[in-house]
């Protein structure tokens, strides 16, 4: 029996902009027609499964809320065959589809999957097809190493379910990026995703209004009225759906973005009036929504939201509302279930940088012999904690707490990557499990949690610092990432580690950004050193001036002022792109790709520095690692 993986696809409510997926789409045939544009989010509710490699396709449940309905399934791994149950219009079609699909384009074999629970209440405008074959995409993608990212997962998914009769929309298959909001764009066949940034928890509660409603009777009457408007009513349509939708998407990216749920609650009142007034009137007898308007209008609901719409293609489905705080949004649950069915979820606050790399391919010369028997990252350190560990996992705890999804460790060889593998992704036996005290066990679970958001990439020859950031290219898909070094750790003198301290500066100026702290001048010939004016934030510096290892006399006659960097950074697509250059130019620096290079040469375009209120400990040479554990650390 091959490895069991476990999988959870949560199911996706869309915030705003409902309809402007498939209005775009139009754009093909007629260019006036302004791109679609739509917030979606995965909701708490989903599908947990595991699976395994298999012979044949299978899909079973243990799930107690699928028992009455789910009849197991089986079928041969063979794309003609599944496209034709695909074709069929049956209960297990989608999936089908999607396996049809991953089966014609890449080298996969049979898969078993186990539906082990389903919290996610079915025909409900929340997609749970759509979740269906995202999770069947996933387990092929993770049981054969395919390499999808979840852009991928998603197109996967929504071919699949294309070759049913299902018309699933272009926004359903969001549900393959996790319980965070995402802001869709539709031009033409081109999808455009982008996670966005959330600074405040939002409290949402979701009501099936259990009327009546035909989803196929909105969709065609709307869609009579493109690619071409031709009355007054037609063209108030393409309106809503094209440019008052954009308006108020670009307002609720910045609501999501400050933390005003006051201000995204009212804009989602406008937005249902705005429906209200320019889309109902194509479909009244479906969207007029007696129901749904009814519990819009309700005084006690309204006294514990902030705001409300309509769900999906909106009609008398399911009814969405922003809830105050999390004691309203229980109470708005409790109110609302005396009638209907009603669910809460909660959108996480969620930063901009979610990815993090740490280079660990260096030998590490100056702590030989050390390092001849160990590799540099296992040196031990006792943490806050009082727990003895091994300087990575310092790290990797730092980017878990500071809410980092994927961390990628570029690492010098396979081997490398199969001892990272050996010891941080293999559980420990029983027999050593056992052996734990209750706080131990603990904290290996904590490992089990962090070693899932563990990535590889090889640094095959050693070419310098910059050349080993440049393997994370791909891993970074073009997203910021927050870059540490593997051989120093960090501790914060406040309750916001130093990479949250840094990700929030990033967000104030969007653009690449370094962590610094004070060195005195005697020392400047040791570290990179930046100089540069404040701006009105007391911790944030504008860079004029990136030097590597300066001598003091040369910082005291040229320099305003001198920091030294603090071993953070967050670099851009724009540094990969750089880094590219000076490696295709075979642009050097003593023989190696420096990264302070790239970041010098990003100075004239906007290169910020931050002073962290906290303290760094190289530990890669025996001086510093001396200070380190002379109690300094922690
Ligand atoms: P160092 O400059 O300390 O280099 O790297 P090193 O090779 O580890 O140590 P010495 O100088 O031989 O003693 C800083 C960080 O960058 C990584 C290292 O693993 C360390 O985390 N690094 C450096 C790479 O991944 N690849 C490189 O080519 C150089």
């Amino acid at each position: 029996m091959s490895e069991s993986i476990q999988l959870f696809v949560p199911g996706r409510l869309c915030l705003f902009g409902e309809h402007s997926d498939w209005a775009g789409l139009h754009r093909v045939f007629n260019a006036s027609i302004a791109p679609g544009a739509a917030i979606v989010t995965g909701i708490e509710q989903g599908i947990y499964a595991n699976a395994v490699k298999s012979e044949k396709f299978v899909m079973r449940n243990t799930s107690e809320e699928l028992k009455e309905i789910w009849k197991d399934f089986e079928a041969d791994m063979n794309t003609e065959s599944l496209r034709n149950i695909a074709a069929k219009n049956e209960y297990f079609s989608y999936v089908a589809g999607v396996a049809s699909y991953l089966n014609e384009h890449h080298n996969v074999g049979g898969i078993e999957i186990t539906i082990t629970k389903m919290t996610l209440p079915v025909k409900s405008g929340l997609s749970s097809s759509a979740a269906i074959c995202v999770l069947v995409a996933r387990a092929f993608n993770l049981l054969y190493e395919l390499n999808l990212n979840t852009t991928g997962e998603m197109a996967a998914a929504y071919r699949g379910e294309r070759k049913t009769s299902s018309r699933c929309g272009r926004l359903d298959q969001a549900c393959a990026f996790g319980t965070s909001p995402v802001l869709m764009t539709f031009d033409g066949e081109d999808i455009n995703v982008k996670r966005l940034v959330v600074k405040e928890p939002l409290h949402w509660v979701i009501a099936n209004l259990k009327a009546q409603k035909d989803t196929i009777k909105i969709l065609s009457d709307l869609n009579k009225c493109y690619p071409f408007a031709e009355t007054e009513t037609e063209k108030n349509l393409h309106d809503a759906l094209g440019a008052d939708n954009q308006k108020i998407i670009d307002k609720a990216v910045c609501f999501i973005k400050e933390g005003d749920a006051k201000a995204l609650g009212a804009l989602m009142t406008e937005a249902q009036n705005l429906f209200d007034t320019k889309v109902a009137p194509i479909s009244i007898e479906q969207l007029k929504a007696p129901k749904l308007h009814q519990f819009l209008n309700d005084d006690k609901v309204k006294a514990l939201t902030y705001g409300g719409k309509g769900v999906g293609s909106q009609g008398d489905g399911t009814v969405q509302f922003l809830a105050k705080d999390s004691q309203t949004q229980k109470d708005l649950v409790n109110y609302l279930s005396k009638e209907l069915e009603a669910y809460s979820f909660t959108i996480p606050k969620r930063h901009q940088v979610r990815k993090a790399v740490i280079p660990v391919a260096g030998f590490g010369t100056r702590l030989y012999p050390a390092t001849r028997m160990m590799r540099k990252e296992f040196i031990p350190l006792i943490d806050k904690d009082n727990l003895l560990k091994p300087v990575i996992l310092i790290l990797l705890e730092e980017l878990y707490n500071s809410g980092i999804e994927e961390i990628c460790l570029i690492t010098g060889s396979e081997e490398e990557v199969e001892l990272y593998k050996k010891v941080l992704l293999q559980p420990l036996s029983h027999e050593h499990y056992a052996k734990l005290d209750k706080e131990a066990k603990k904290y290996e679970e904590k490992i089990n949690k962090i070693s899932k958001r563990l990535k590889f990439c090889i640094q095959k020859e050693k070419l310098g610092f910059g050349h080993a950031v440049y393997q994370s290219n791909d891993f970074s898909n073009d997203e910021p990432v927050l870059l540490l070094l593997g051989d120093t750790v960090y501790y914060s003198n406040t309750e916001k580690s130093c990479a949250v301290q840094l990700i929030e500066a990033y967000e104030r100026v969007n653009k690449p950004i370094v962590s610094i702290c004070e060195v005195s001048i005697s020392e400047t010939a040791n570290f990179g050193i930046i100089s540069g004016n404040w701006t009105d934030d007391p911790n944030l510096l504008k860079v004029t001036h990136f030097l590597e290892k300066p001598a003091p006399e040369y910082v005291k006659k040229n320099l305003p002022n001198y920091y030294s960097v603090f071993g953070q950074y967050i670099i851009t697509p724009q540094i990969y792109k750089e880094l590219y250059k000076n490696i295709k130019n075979e642009n050097t620096s003593n023989g190696e790709y420096q990264l302070t290079d790239v970041l010098a040469s990003m100075i004239d375009t906007g290169l910020y520095a931050y002073k962290t209120d906290g303290k760094m400990f190289d530990i890669g040479n025996v001086e510093a690692y001396k200070k380190a554990v002379n109690g300094n650390f922690n």
